[in-house]
């Protein structure tokens, strides 16, 4: 006797990683929220899960949604690797535990009061010389390079492989995604760049003042050896680019599509903050994480066999009506709380803190210089099978 379809998972026949998809990525979402509770992506051998409770639970359930066989489609423990797996994202406890105390001990509010103003002084000099320009590309000449120019700093990376590390970082969030053209571009444009970034991670390249010497100093400390503190170099760089870029450039976007919400951050600037957080939840920078069901897990009456890669569509989950009213639209004055962008549990973003304080300096600025904002040509989507973000926003301001 075959399964009752009401024990089946809801099939999706779009695929996540197409380039239309890549571009445009609602209707594949919408799919996804619309469909039964647990969803199978045949093309992939993949299970997803879409509804913000499930992707919420399996965030917290660490335990049976493993995140040691990689937090991308392949199976880390499987297959052959092209870099030394991260010793934080892509482990489970206790190993996890260990890693993730070094890291903590670096990230306090210490240092966040520290690095607040070098950041606060580098988002105003890079304001004010773009609005006084009146024309500039919010994605290219702000979002993107105000991160490029504090985190570097903030890590104490040297000014020659900057560039390097960026390239490394596309190609490592592209590697989680399918063998497609976008990994096959991102693997021969890193090719040059691999080793040079594996070696710049290095004790010997960091600055005395930088986060980086503090992690190999706290590795010490720990009795963790040198080469493991360089992979925890790595992943932080890593995961505090593109992703923090992208999150202030969708922020942009949304204010300038929104002329009423740029006049309310302008009236009150600490709203720049709610503004960031409602664009983590309304367009997120980071939509898909994987995780390797420990064991056989049952949803719903729906069983996922263990060993299996499970999506958590991150981005949809943050627009499921469910949790959320009227999700797709942006509205700063909506309590965001809840919201999945920078995952939840054992796991949740270790450095959103860096990620908020940037934003914060950044959009401050930005609103402080200019008393207007509008969109001045047709935004253009990044193409990486991991990431969501601009790539150009073109944009027109008035000098406050
Ligand atoms: C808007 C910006 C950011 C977004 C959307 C974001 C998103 C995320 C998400 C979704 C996770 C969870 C991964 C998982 O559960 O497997 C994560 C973890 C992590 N993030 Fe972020 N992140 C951002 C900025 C940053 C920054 C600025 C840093 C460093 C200063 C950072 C460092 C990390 C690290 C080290 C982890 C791994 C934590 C762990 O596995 O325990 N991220 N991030």
């Amino acid at each position: 006797m075959g399964v009752s379809a009401k024990f089946k998972p809801s099939v999706i026949g779009i695929d996540p990683f197409a380039e239309e998809t890549l571009r445009a990525p609602e209707a594949f979402e919408r799919a996804a929220l619309l469909a039964g509770p647990v969803l199978y992506l045949p093309q992939y051998d993949l299970w997803a899960l879409a509804r913000h409770e499930l992707v919420k639970s399996a965030f917290t359930d660490w335990r049976r949604f493993s995140s040691a066989s990689g937090t991308g489609l392949t199976n880390i423990r499987k297959a052959e690797v092209w870099r030394r797996p991260s010793l934080i994202l892509e482990t489970d406890p206790p190993e996890h535990s260990r890693y993730r105390k070094i890291m903590a001990a670096i990230l306090t509010g210490k240092t966040l009061t520290r690095i607040r103003d070098q950041f606060s002084q580098a988002a105003d000099e890079l304001a004010a010389r773009l609005v006084a320009q009146g024309r500039f590309d919010a994605a290219r000449d702000f979002a993107e390079v105000f991160p490029f120019i504090v985190v570097p700093t903030m890590l104490g990376l040297p000014q020659e492989v900057r560039h390097a590390m960026l390239t490394y970082s596309e190609l490592n969030f592209n590697a989680m995604g399918p063998d497609n053209f976008l990994l096959q571009q991102s693997r021969e444009k890193a090719a040059p760049i691999l080793e040079i970034v594996a070696e710049y991670c290095r004790r010997e390249h960091l600055s005395d003042d930088g986060l980086g010497a503090q992690i190999y100093a706290e590795c010490a400390a720990a009795g963790v050896g040198e080469d493991d503190a360089a992979v925890l170099v790595r992943t932080f760089f890593s995961a505090s680019m593109d992703t923090t870029m992208n999150g202030i450039g969708f922020t942009v976007q949304s204010l300038a599509e929104h002329p009423d919400q740029w006049a309310m951050v302008r009236e009150d600037p600490s709203l720049v903050k709610a503004a960031f957080d409602e664009s983590l939840r309304h367009r997120s920078p980071s939509p898909y994480i994987g995780r390797t069901t420990a064991c056989d897990i049952e949803i719903d009456g729906v069983t996922i066999p263990a060993e299996s890669k499970v999506l958590l569509l991150v981005a949809a989950a943050n627009r499921d009506p469910r949790r959320f009213e009227e999700p797709d639209r942006f509205d700063l004055r909506r309590k965001t709380a809840g919201h999945v962008a920078f995952g939840v549990g054992i796991h949740a973003c270790i450095g959103q803190m860096v990620a908020k304080l940037e934003a914060e300096m950044a959009l401050a600025a930005l609103v402080r210089h200019a008393s207007e904002i509008v969109l001045d040509g047709e935004p253009q989507y990044q193409m990486n099978n991991w990431l969501r973000g601009l790539t150009s926003l073109p944009v027109r301001t008035v000098a406050a």
